[in-house]
């Protein structure tokens, strides 16, 4: 994320870089109630130096990846994992999601006519959309805080664990219906940009869905799955 954009609000830098909070609250900036506020607006008013806040930032966001990168997701803990899943895969979604929700609704709008396909795109995507909503918060809320206690909660951890693999498979498919009707992301000639980004913006989802169902299925649940 490029935190220097002026268009970005001090909510959205806690959500992508969560160790961003002990920056904010070192040099006396408000991300609670005051999170929506533009943090270059935030850094101008308050007299604050931004050299110095946007390279304790960069510093927090360099850590954070390197504690992931060359991580070994089969070496990590459950908990571990599941809290990296949530950091950047639900992250990622909860940013995606409603990004690439509005770029639909522009162009089905303004080229739907011309291209029908832009109808099943549209309606494909909200299933996918609200399917996935529902499906981070029961990871979250159910899933992921029982995983450390396994031995006491057996048997809703298979349970839920079947519910999710299942939920898994379901945003597979329609990931996959999504290609099969925009013909693999195909641009038309005489498309706008807006266009252009839903569809790329639509392909870095697919990769990012796969790699998070890749973990949560083949890492996090392995043990679980089919038993
Ligand atoms: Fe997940
Ligand atoms: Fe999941």
């Amino acid at each position: 994320m490029n935190y220097m954009d002026k268009n970005i609000c001090i909510g959205d830098v806690v959500a992508a870089i969560p160790g961003a909070t002990k920056v904010f609250d070192e040099f006396g900036i408000d991300y609670c109630c005051g999170g929506f506020r533009s943090l270059s607006e935030v850094i101008k008013n308050q007299g604050i130096d931004e050299t110095k806040v946007y390279e304790k930032i960069g510093q927090t966001m360099a850590d954070r990846q390197n504690d992931y990168q060359g991580s070994n997701f089969n070496e990590m803990s459950k908990v571990v994992l599941s809290a990296y899943i949530e950091d950047t895969h639900h992250s990622y979604l909860r940013k995606a999601l409603p990004e690439v929700s509005e770029l639909l609704n522009t162009i089905v709008r303004v080229h739907g006519k011309n291209h029908r396909e832009l109808y099943d795109v549209y309606k494909l995507f909200g299933k996918l959309k609200t399917d996935l909503e529902q499906h981070l918060i029961k990871e979250e809320t159910l899933l992921f805080p029982v995983l450390d206690q396994v031995l006491e909660n057996e048997k809703e951890v298979l349970s839920l664990t079947g519910e999710i693999v299942t939920e898994h498979e379901a945003a597979g498919e329609i990931l996959r219906e999504l290609r099969n009707v925009s013909g693999d992301y195909h641009l038309p000639e005489d498309v706008c940009n807006t266009y252009r980004k839903a569809y790329s913006l639509l392909i870095e989802l697919e990769q990012d869905l796969h790699q998070h169902i890749h973990l949560e299925n083949n890492i996090l649940l392995k043990q679980y799955v089919s038993r």
